[in-house]
């Protein structure tokens, strides 16, 4: 048998895939035969639909995925009680793990299904906010059945439904990154999916890996970046020592793109649409531009440019969404893409069973 070692699993193809295809050279990324630019329009629920069933919907099954989604909003007494039991300083991610593991009823045995992907799908985002509602001490809110999957998100934190604008934006962000290809998260999924374990389990796996800072928990790094920085005079100073103590900037550099990250390029183009003159804005694009002219100067040959949590930390500041939701507001779209991986494993599963090299006494 052929035996590599390859540290991070760099550069292995772990899986055969029709659901995305990520050009890092090119920076260009697809969802089934889509460019992520010609999607940037679509609903929630059309994007969710192209993933799970791998075709467009016509309206009539926007509409049915609508209302499914709709249908599996609610969380159950039990499930309320668990997020009033936790300890309040686990944070939301944690939370949400929890719960979702909760789940774990022959309701959602192996094989997985895409009824059972809605429904983790509807209910992820009520998890979150209630959580969120609980710790903060505020009114808590039932899901409104007559809003859309994203302007319910937001609805639940407030009572209040969101402007156009505001829900368009997140609804850009959340179908810009529902999936990504084989991505740390979407192979725990993958992993614990190919031994025949349930969708609850194979998404427990995902939550606790998105939770890692260098993977969804850069965007609140972007923000502490952005907040240290304060304002244009001092970019430079601050990069440029954070380079030479060794640290990374948050939100720059990716694993696959070597080149524009195509998602933050659709995110910059949306807050550039609904924002004008605003000052956060501008300091998120000189930032931008200092950051890449000094990475190319103190780490050149590495080809880092922005990744998608940079503009994301900038849309989710520009909507006023506080920075413990990011990652969860994550997890709430990624949720579609490790589903989809989830149907896709076990529609031709064969275990994961990498070997290790042993570099350990004899
Ligand atoms: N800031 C500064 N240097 C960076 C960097 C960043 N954001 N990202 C990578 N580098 C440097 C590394 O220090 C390393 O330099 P070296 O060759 O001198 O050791 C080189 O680039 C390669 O880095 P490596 O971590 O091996 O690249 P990777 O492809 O394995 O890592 C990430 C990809 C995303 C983990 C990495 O770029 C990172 O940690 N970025 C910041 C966190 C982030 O924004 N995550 C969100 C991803 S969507």
């Amino acid at each position: 048998m052929f035996c590599m070692f390859s540290e991070g699993l760099k550069g292995i193809v772990a899986a055969q895939t029709s659901i995305s295809h990520i050009d890092g050279k090119e920076g260009i990324l697809i969802y089934r035969g889509y460019e992520i630019g010609e999607l940037n329009h679509m609903s929630f629920e059309e994007a969710a639909f192209l993933l799970w069933y791998g075709y467009l919907p016509t309206e009539e099954d926007a509409m049915e995925i609508k209302k499914k989604l709709n249908t599996y909003r609610e969380l159950t007494p039990a499930m309320k009680a668990i997020l009033h039991s936790l300890p309040e300083e686990m944070d939301i991610m944690s939370a949400l793990r929890t719960v979702i593991s909760s789940l774990g009823i022959p309701e959602y045995n192996w094989k997985p299904t895409i009824e059972q992907s809605l429904r983790l799908t509807a209910v992820i985002p009520t998890i979150i906010a209630y959580r969120f509602n609980i710790v903060m001490n505020r009114p808590l809110f039932e899901p409104d059945t007559e809003l859309s999957h994203v302007e319910n998100y937001l609805y639940m934190f407030t009572g209040k439904s969101p402007s156009k604008a505001v829900a368009d934006a997140l609804e850009t962000y959340m179908v810009l990154t529902m999936e990504h290809g084989m991505n740390a998260s979407a192979f725990s999924a993958r992993v614990t999916a190919s031994t025949e374990s349930d969708l609850v389990s194979s998404i427990t796996s995902a939550i606790g890996t998105m939770k890692g800072p260098l993977h969804g928990g850069a965007p609140s790094g972007v923000i502490d970046l952005l907040n240290e920085i304060g304002v244009a005079e001092k970019a430079e100073n601050v990069i440029r020592k954070k380079l030479l103590k060794g640290e990374k900037l948050m939100g720059f550099g990716h694993r696959v793109y070597k080149t524009h990250d195509p998602r933050a390029i659709a995110l910059r183009k949306k807050l550039l649409e609904n924002k004008g003159g605003d000052p956060a804005l501008d300091l998120a694009l000189f930032v931008e531009k200092k950051a890449i002219e000094l990475l190319a100067e103190m780490k050149p040959g590495r080809s880092l440019y922005t990744n998608v949590e940079f503009y994301a930390a900038a849309i989710m500041k520009s909507i006023n969404l506080p920075s413990d939701l990011f990652t969860p507001t994550f997890t709430a779209a990624r949720i579609v893409g490790w589903t989809a991986h989830v149907l896709e494993q076990a529609e031709n599963n064969t275990i994961f069973r990498p070997q290790s090299e042993y570099i350990g006494k004899r």
